[in-house]
């Protein structure tokens, strides 16, 4: 059976967690979106990753990662990241690299700064917007032109030509060359040359014979393309719905959809946030969750838990199950509070605004729950947390008609409760 790892929030929920230990396993890992852009927080026999762009599945000998089409990559994040998993494991992760997956050039991220894009949007400074835009203006270069050197140079020298003619003050772009790229390129691609294929025929594969294959959502719903807080979001989607076109399996059915979310809410970059806290409260909520990006090293905005946000990501990532992360850093607090409802322009309302400049004049309308005392990060069993935490699950998982499959209450693995998620 397949199983789907999905944020439901602004990103940072917590899925590097899920991933790698839901990916033990696992046969095949998938990653379908994004690129380094992401950071998943891993924590493998002790030692701890950040991972950008390598899905959960390469810390299994045995398990196949693919890096699916939906996916931007940095073959020089790339590299560095295979080989600091390479020491970590004594041998090397088994990988496919979709031959249609689009890669980040030394020429996008400079596009980012040039436009300000960081500034503007927060983006994490990648690549990743201007990587997907020449996607859709179909002068990208794909993972599959590097097994030709003379046409990787031709398209290169063809999209400098544009680049020159956009910004020919800038001396940043000016001074690129094509040949220097693709020397660079295929330097760095050199070890993942004989791992790109048609990655869409080997997951239709593994899913016809019936393998387990987790697929691993980067970002969140709330930073969906077409869905999310735009413009103050990422470039591809982000969430179960677009799954299937990332992947390219139309008739793609998987039966495990995991909708991950903190107890509590974070964002990083610009763009509203109705429940965030300012103040003492965010701060504390900042250090005692170590709320600061793995990309970027950001801290990141917090604030309390919101329900009008999550029903939309439900609808988004349709999940059978909810994990829930970070519970643990509740622990303490007396009041703890859940947003259930906006109020605009003096009326209540319970959907998700489309437009930002709604949503950043909504006003969260609160209910307030107990908190809880007692340490939970030892706990194993659902039953044995204390009754505020469990009423604070089920008045989530009542809220968006989801069962509660799997708690966190710590970072490494066997921090976890699992609640019977039904993984067939
Ligand atoms: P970009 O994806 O770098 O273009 O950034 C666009 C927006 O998405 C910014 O607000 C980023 O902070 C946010 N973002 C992108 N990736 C992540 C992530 O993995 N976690 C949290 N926020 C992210």
């Amino acid at each position: 059976m397949a199983t789907a790892v999905l944020g439901m929030q602004w990103g940072d929920e917590g899925k590097g967690k899920i991933t790698h230990l839901l990916a033990r396993e696992a046969k095949m890992v998938v990653r379908f979106n994004g690129g380094p852009n992401a950071g998943h927080t891993v924590i493998d026999r002790g030692v701890k990753f950040g991972t950008h762009q390598i899905p959960a599945g390469a810390f299994y000998p045995g398990v196949m990662s693919v890096l699916a089409g939906g996916m931007v990559i940095d073959l020089a994040v790339l590299r560095d990241e295979y080989s600091t998993i390479v020491k970590h494991l004594g041998g090397e992760p088994e990988l496919l690299i979709a031959d249609n997956a689009h890669l980040i050039m030394p020429y996008h991220r400079l596009l980012e700064d040039l436009e300000g894009s960081g500034k503007t949007i927060g983006t994490t400074r990648r690549g990743i917007g201007p990587a997907y835009r020449d996607r859709a203006a179909r002068i990208g270069i794909r993972a599959i032109d590097l097994l030709n050197r003379s046409r990787l140079e031709k398209k290169l020298s063809a999209r400098l030509a544009l680049l020159r003619r956009a910004w020919p003050q800038a001396e940043s772009i000016m001074a690129l060359s094509a040949a220097d790229i693709a020397d660079e390129l295929l330097s760095f691609a050199q070890p993942f040359l004989p791992l790109i294929g048609d990655a869409s025929m080997a997951i239709e594969q593994a899913m016809a014979s019936g393998d387990e294959v987790l697929f691993e959502g980067a970002q969140g719903a709330l930073l969906d393309v077409d869905y999310g807080t735009y413009p103050y979001v990422t470039s591809s989607s982000t969430v179960y719905a677009g799954l299937p076109h990332a992947i390219g399996i139309g008739n793609l059915s998987v039966g495990n959809r995991l909708g991950v979310t903190k107890a509590y809410t974070t964002r990083v970059g610009e763009g509203p946030f109705p429940t965030e806290l300012v103040g003492e409260d965010g701060s504390w909520l900042q250090r005692a969750g170590s709320e600061f990006g793995v990309t970027t090293g950001r801290p990141r905005r917090c604030g309390w838990l919101d329900v009008v946000a999550l029903r939309h990501a439900t609808r988004l990532n349709a999940p059978t199950g909810l994990a829930i992360t970070k519970l643990d850093i509740l622990t303490g607090l007396q009041e703890i509070k859940v947003c259930r409802a906006y109020r605009l322009r003096g009326r209540e309302i319970t959907t998700f605004p489309t437009s930002v400049e709604d949503l950043a004049l909504c006003e969260p309308v609160y209910e307030t729950l107990h908190g809880w005392e007692d340490d939970i990060s030892n706990l194993r069993e659902y039953a044995d947390l204390p009754v505020a935490a469990r009423e604070y699950l089920n008045m989530l998982s009542n809220a968006l008609d989801v069962p509660i499959a799997l708690v966190s209450v710590g970072p490494s693995p066997e921090k976890t409760i699992m609640t019977g998620f039904d993984r067939g």
